[in-house]
């Protein structure tokens, strides 16, 4: 008897999650199936508890639906309350944990895999929506010397470097009043999809930033380009799914799985 996973979303036919999650469980021995469940977007909750009610152990949760998960747990994690969103749930009797290792997955990334340290550094996060949100604590227990937002609508960026405060020091601007370099630039606007990229001036990459992308796709996005071109070192997304990814097998079966094996698996 394996126990049943599954990455819900809408849409989610192209999910790495399933492929991700069956190497962790080759690898770790753990009895586990993983699979794709697609919800419509007017019935989340009832897909949700349906799934548990047929038996289901936990979910991770992607695009429309973290802000969702996060109101249907029945307790967070102090990630996850901080964050507003969900992408990781745990059924436990009629209990439902609600977790958010998005951030997590980033910052291991960042420091394990690419082996630089957040610590005073300047990092600047472009973008203010769910994803942003989802991974601003995280980088905050870094203790970066400032974690500045910048967004098109410099309005909600004050909103959220407001909102976390009180857990380092957060700053926020549009983009043309950007200004110097920064150490980590990550991107967790929605532009790429369109093709495009925040409007940010050229000189606040250099040779030493590390520019990454929170979205992967099979070539780099016009913000990686973007930085390349300015000299930064870049990185896609796939890097954070595969350790959020890590993260989330962790909170369902307390065992840490290696990632390094998954990388190769995927080529990276
Ligand atoms: P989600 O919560 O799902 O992440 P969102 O709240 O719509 O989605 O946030 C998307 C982010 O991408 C926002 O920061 C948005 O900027 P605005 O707040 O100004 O709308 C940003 N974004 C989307 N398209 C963009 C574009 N073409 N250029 C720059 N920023 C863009």
């Amino acid at each position: 008897m394996h126990d049943r996973y599954a990455v819900v979303g809408n849409p989610i036919a192209h999910s790495k999650s399933p492929e991700i999650h069956t190497l962790f469980a080759r690898q770790t021995g753990e009895p586990i199936e993983y699979t794709k469940l697609l919800s419509p977007l007017d019935g989340f909750a009832g897909t949700v508890r349906q799934f548990a009610a047929d038996g289901g152990k936990g979910l991770n949760v992607t695009v429309p639906f973290k802000f969702e998960a996060f109101r249907l747990a029945t307790e967070n994690t102090p990630r996850a309350e901080t964050a507003g969103a969900v992408n990781t749930l745990r059924f436990d009797g009629n209990r439902i944990l609600g977790d958010n290792t998005d951030g997590a997955g980033l910052v291991a990334d960042i420091t394990r895999n690419l082996g630089i340290s957040l610590r005073d550094a300047r990092i600047l996060m472009l973008g203010a929506g769910g994803a942003a949100y989802g991974v601003m604590l995280p980088l905050l227990d870094q203790k970066p010397k400032v974690l500045h937002i910048a967004n098109r609508t410099p309005a909600k960026a004050a909103v959220l470097a407001e909102a976390f405060a009180r857990y380092g020091r957060t700053d926020s601007s549009g983009y043309d009043a950007l200004e110097g370099q920064y150490d980590v630039i990550i991107n967790a606007t929605s532009a790429g999809l369109q093709d495009t990229m925040p409007a940010v001036p050229a000189g606040i990459f250099g040779e030493g930033t590390l520019a990454l992308d929170m979205v992967y796709a099979d070539r780099p996005t016009v913000f990686m380009a973007f930085a390349a071109e300015q000299g930064a070192c870049i990185r896609d997304g796939f890097g954070m799914l595969v350790e959020q990814a890590a993260e989330s097998f962790f909170v369902w079966r307390g065992v840490r799985p290696d990632t390094a094996s998954v990388f190769a698996h995927f080529g990276r």
